[in-house]
């Protein structure tokens, strides 16, 4: 595939077909995500790579903090390994928000039945990964605003190798709240931070939740030219 084309064309999936991802094709895009770049090259990631089993003891254990933390609006918990130590922008909030309205104008067109109870089940399914066949956990050495960009970076490339496989990714905040289910369940170490994670399997392509439209900012409003 094209590098624009996938760029262009990559999105967030959130519903997924059950057929876990061949070994080896999981092999070959971390493979690829090796080469992303980081600052010094200090490649300041390690990835858990997480299927059967264990995956589902992982979406076992965040069923059980959803139904202890979500309060009906929010989760009352936040990832100690990532401390908002600064409120979230207050000009990013209608673009958050715009994404919310999207997603339920496409699920939950007018006359829809009940929604409340579709509603909670789509956000539980969120906490599962989206019910995909692998997941892939992004922990670092530290939380440095470096190591998180570069933590992005590798994001994204795992997220258009998949494309080249046929694969549909999300990278997932809200899977990563407890960081605690991964160092019991993986061994992950204190001191770790647990940076990201990404839901990822082969798309149910048809699914409403995979097809709304995703607006962007115009270029007018995101880029500054200078002497160009
Ligand atoms: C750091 C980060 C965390 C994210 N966390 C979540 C999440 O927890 N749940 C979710 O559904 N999408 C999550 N996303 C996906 C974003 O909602 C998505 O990238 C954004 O709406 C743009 O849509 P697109 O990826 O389809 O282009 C996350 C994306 C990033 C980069």
């Amino acid at each position: 595939m094209e590098i624009i084309e996938a760029i262009r064309t990559r999105r967030s999936i959130r519903s997924f077909k059950p057929d876990p991802v061949p070994r080896k094709v999981l092999e070959e895009i971390m493979d690829s995500c090796r080469w992303a770049p980081s600052g010094g090259n200090a490649q300041p990631w390690h990835f858990a790579v997480l299927g059967g089993e264990v995956l589902d003891k992982v979406k076992a254990k965040l069923r059980e903090k959803i139904e202890e933390y979500w309060d009906g609006t929010t989760f009352t918990y936040m990832n100690p390994d990532l401390p908002r130590t600064v409120p979230y922008p207050r000009e990013l909030m209608p673009r958050t928000q715009k994404l919310r309205e999207q997603i339920n104008a496409y699920l939950y067109p007018p006359g829809t039945e009940d929604v409340e109870k579709k509603e909670a089940e789509r956000r539980a399914k969120g906490q599962r990964f989206f019910d995909a066949p692998n997941a892939i956990i992004i922990y670092c050495d530290d939380a440095s605003p470096t190591v998180m960009g570069a933590v992005g970076i590798a994001s994204q490339t795992i997220c258009l190798a998949a494309l080249a496989y046929g694969l549909g990714t999300c990278i997932m905040g809200q899977s990563i709240i407890w960081p605690e289910i991964y160092r019991e369940l993986l061994g992950i170490p204190e001191g770790k931070p647990i940076a990201t994670s990404i839901a990822i399997g082969y798309p149910d392509t048809d699914a409403p939740i995979n097809n709304f439209p995703r607006p962007r900012e115009s270029l007018d409003v995101l880029v500054d030219w200078h002497g160009v």
